[in-house]
């Protein structure tokens, strides 16, 4: 009883009582759930939050605010670029980044916290198989490539060295993330290298400002976004364990690009050897008015202004050399040093602003009935991983090539882009355009070759069905051996077992 009077206190002085409405409905082991979810909550922050949410939410519901005119793109001595730096400084920077992780420096670390509700999926999307010849998911490719990067770098410099993969997850993704890779044993990774850690969460709250109800005895929560990093570093004393791992940089990615290269040594040498403490991977946008966020100054100072905020004659801005001013795409593929990632989680982390995100969120109506509403009906307060780009004192970015690095899978298979199907592609595009530069050669049901090596995997299906396990190649290194002057029959997988 005195436990339910000092929630009812603290919900009042929040002013979000009806998350009590259900009471007198519940049983008492619902009760207790729901007491032991709301003693969590402090009140002042409560009542913040969700004046918050609906201030930021009324903003956002307006006119967006330009930043034209603070705007300028990143100075071309800190953009490094796999197109247009010369070929002797690239393998420079590669050299550079197998060394670093040949010395046990490196770790990746993922950001598979998020909810991957347009995907629509109940399990964590790092499980979907997008549909390979091989069934692997995006776990396990993501594994392989750990697997072989060490390998590679081990071999390059005669060492044996580890890649540590930092998992961070939410209250959704935690436990089944965990079985999964406890079913699939780590996927031959040392599961003491794999350490999973959880992200806070946030309740969501409705247009009025009140949080909402996911069940009569459940409020519903939504994790704090990929930005929620920097606390769940300091909660899980993670930064501590990259310490005495003897970490110093770490690459941060995103769970749902298939294409991603972990621990890239080109990436991470670049980054080294110009002495960042903070860096992007970006891609160059598709077309000027491509709805992604671009990474650029503002005032001088480094973030990722979002198309919104830019408008068509900024965003269709050209360079003497026709390129496009604002050409720095952001793909969520970030360089962080262990030093940086300190004063980061340290202090930092409560300057940086909460984003909204409307979605929709299901509830319990009046009459207590689950809905699951068609519309956005909820707003999401999270913070973005990015935001930190203004904390460098030396930001760099290093623009890559977006068919061979970068292809999300965000969507259900109904929309045109982003989807299963069009990672399915990027991945078979690409082991096909590798399978081709080793020497092999595809041939149809009638014994004709097939030969381009070149599609849009957005509408295109590859000529031929190539899968290459990463445990043979990381990036297309290594295929002569195994391809050269072959003639092969769609479709072909490359994996250990047949090697
Ligand atoms: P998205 O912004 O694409 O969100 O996340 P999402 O949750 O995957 O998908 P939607 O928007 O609900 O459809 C980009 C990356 O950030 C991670 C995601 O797991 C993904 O790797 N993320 C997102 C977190 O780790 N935590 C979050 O709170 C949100």
């Amino acid at each position: 009883m005195e436990r339910e009077l000092e929630i009812r206190r603290r919900l009042r002085e929040a002013g979000q009582e009806q998350l009590l409405r259900f009471w007198d409905e519940l049983g008492s082991g619902e009760r207790d759930s729901l007491l032991r979810e709301l003693e969590l909550l402090d009140a002042r922050e409560l009542r913040e939050h969700c004046r918050r949410a609906q201030d930021a939410y009324v903003r956002e519901s307006g006119a967006p605010q330009r930043l034209d005119h603070s705007m300028s793109p990143v100075p071309t001595e800190f953009l490094g670029s796999v197109r247009r730096s010369p070929p002797g400084e690239l393998s420079a920077w590669e050299d550079e980044g197998y060394r670093q992780i040949s010395q046990n420096k490196v770790a990746v670390l993922l950001l598979a916290g998020g909810q991957g509700t347009r995907l629509g999926v109940t399990y964590p999307k790092g499980m979907y198989r997008v549909g390979l010849p091989s069934r692997k998911t995006l776990y396990q490719i993501q594994a392989e490539r750990i697997l072989r990067v060490q390998q590679l770098a081990a071999e390059k410099y005669s060492t044996r060295c580890t890649v540590p993969w930092y998992i961070m997850t939410s209250e959704f993704t935690l436990n089944p993330t965990q079985k999964f890779f406890e079913e699939h044993k780590f996927f031959g990774i040392d599961q003491a290298d794999v350490i999973m850690f959880e992200q806070r969460m946030l309740p969501a709250v409705g247009f009025d400002g009140k949080a909402i109800l996911e069940r009569k005895d459940k409020v519903a929560m939504a994790p704090d976004g990929n930005g929620g990093l920097y606390r769940a570093l300091a909660d899980n004393r993670i930064l501590e364990d990259m310490e005495a791992r003897g970490i110093s940089y770490i690459h941060v990615y995103c769970v749902d690009n298939i294409l991603v290269k972990m621990a890239d040594p080109v990436f991470v040498g670049f980054c080294v050897s110009k002495g960042a403490d903070c860096g992007a991977k970006v891609v160059e946008k598709s077309y000027p008015l491509e709805p992604v966020g671009v990474v650029c100054q503002v005032d001088g100072i480094y973030q990722v202004v979002e198309y919104s905020e830019v408008s068509p004659e900024t965003a269709e801005k050209r360079n003497p050399d026709d390129s496009l001013t604002y050409n720095a795409g952001n793909i969520c593929n970030h360089f962080f040093t262990l030093d940086f990632l300190k004063h980061v989680a340290g202090t930092s982390e409560q300057e940086l602003g909460y984003h909204v995100a409307i979605k929709k969120v299901p509830y319990v109506d009046d009459e207590g009935n689950l809905v699951k509403p068609v519309r956005p009906n909820g707003i999401k307060m999270e913070k973005f991983v990015f935001d930190v780009f203004q904390f460098a004192k030396n930001f760099v970015a290093f623009e890559v090539v977006r068919e061979e690095e970068f292809s999300p899978l965000k969507n259900a298979d109904t929309a045109d882009k982003d989807t299963a199907t069009t990672a399915r592609r990027s991945l078979l595009w690409q082991h096909y355009r590798w399978a081709l530069k080793a020497g092999a050669k595809f041939t149809d049901a009638n014994g004709r070759a097939k030969a381009e090596d070149s599609g849009d995997p957005e509408v295109e299906e590859p000529p031929a069905v190539c899968e290459i396990s990463p445990l043979i190649s990381y990036f297309g290194e290594g295929l002569d051996v195994h391809l050269s002057n072959k003639d092969l029959s769609s479709p072909f997988i490359l994996d250990v077992q047949r090697v």
